[in-house]
């Protein structure tokens, strides 16, 4: 890990070296090993599959690729989204005054102004992503907010590399489902939580029929492992409340619980959708689609989208966003 300059001095921004990837799956057999009591006959038949290790580091390699080209329009074409799940998650997570956060998957930072704030001055947020167009992005809001209670870096959040039983609260809002092996990365973050301490991520439910058909213009263009980014497969853990409670007792959480929101997403028009759809992890979508085909694409969502006019203007859609959260035993 290496520390970069801060004209501040106070938020430093750790960067991974390369090799990083290799020490995690080294460090993942361990953790894979020390998983194995944990989980349940469900996760052994199939939610939380070891992964091989070429297979987890292209996946975690094709991750940061595509979430460092969208670092600097992300989120950023007037769409509220990521600020409002981000915002209620760190809402059910109760952060309070003086304690240590983890925000795992930080992004642009959604959940780690609000995470910030609720600590306090004598709090401590650490905040961390794969994607190092993500986190220096960040860096420079971080700094230009003046939040002096802020550490950012460049780490994976399966093996983030921290010490053990260091945070009061841990919170990943939408990553889970990017991780090669989300059982792993829990049990991980289990280990940074000390005893009593919290963990709340967020996850998707379904999306209202209108946004179903809209999101389809792209699935004969996708390879599988593309055809559900928002839940990594309709059919694994991220399917159901009860799958994500699951890979949350598998891990040794208890008290697992989770509430939803119904989040209302508006669009001016077609073209604000397709530069919002750009603008995150969806960008994988339009990048499967052969450049002669792509106002083919767009013209059929126009369509689609007129199945969500709103009668105030534009569009509207709906999107089930689950907030899942969970608690390190006090003992064990
Ligand atoms: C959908 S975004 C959510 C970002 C932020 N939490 C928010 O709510 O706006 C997913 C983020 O997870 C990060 N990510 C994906 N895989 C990761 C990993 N293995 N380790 C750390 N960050 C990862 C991506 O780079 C991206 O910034």
């Amino acid at each position: 890990m290496r520390s970069l300059p801060d004209e501040h001095g106070a938020i430093i921004t750790a960067v991974r070296p390369a090799r990083f990837i290799a020490e995690r799956h080294h460090l993942i057999d361990g953790l894979r090993n020390a998983l194995k009591p944990h989980l349940s006959p469900n996760a052994r038949a199939g939610q939380t599959v070891p992964m091989e290790h070429a297979r987890a580091a292209e996946m975690s390699a094709r991750v940061a690729g595509l979430f460092n080209r969208v670092a600097d329009t992300y989120d950023a074409v007037g769409v509220p989204w990521f600020a409002p799940i981000a915002e209620r998650l760190v809402a059910e997570s109760v952060p309070r005054t003086g304690e240590r956060a983890l925000d795992l998957g930080t992004g642009r930072g959604a959940a780690l102004w609000p995470l910030a704030e609720a600590v306090g001055p004598t709090g401590r947020v650490t905040a961390l992503d794969l994607a190092e167009q993500m986190v220096s992005a960040t860096h420079r809001d971080a700094t230009a907010r003046g939040l002096r209670t802020v550490t950012l870096l460049v780490a994976d959040a399966s093996n983030p590399g921290l010490p053990p039983a260091s945070y009061d609260l841990a919170i990943a809002s939408l990553v889970l489902f990017f991780l090669p092996e989300p059982g792993v990365a829990l049990r991980a973050w289990w280990d940074l939580l000390v005893p009593g301490g919290r963990l709340g991520v967020s996850t998707f439910g379904p999306r209202d029929p209108a946004w179903e058909d809209l999101d389809d213009v792209f699935t004969r263009y996708l390879p599988p492992q593309l055809l559900d980014a928002r839940t990594s497969g309709i059919r694994g853990p991220f399917a159901t409340d009860a799958g994500v409670e699951a890979l949350f007792a598998a891990a040794g959480f208890d008290s697992a619980r989770t509430t939803h929101i119904d989040l209302p997403v508006h669009f001016n028009d077609v073209d604000q959708w397709r530069r919002w759809s750009m603008s995150h992890g969806q960008l994988s979508h339009w990048l499967a689609v052969p450049e002669p085909d792509r106002d083919a694409v767009l013209a059929l969502a126009a369509e689609r989208l007129e199945a969500a006019r709103d009668p105030r203007g534009g569009f509207t859609l709906e999107q089930r966003v689950r907030f899942t959260t969970g608690r390190r035993p006090l003992t064990g």
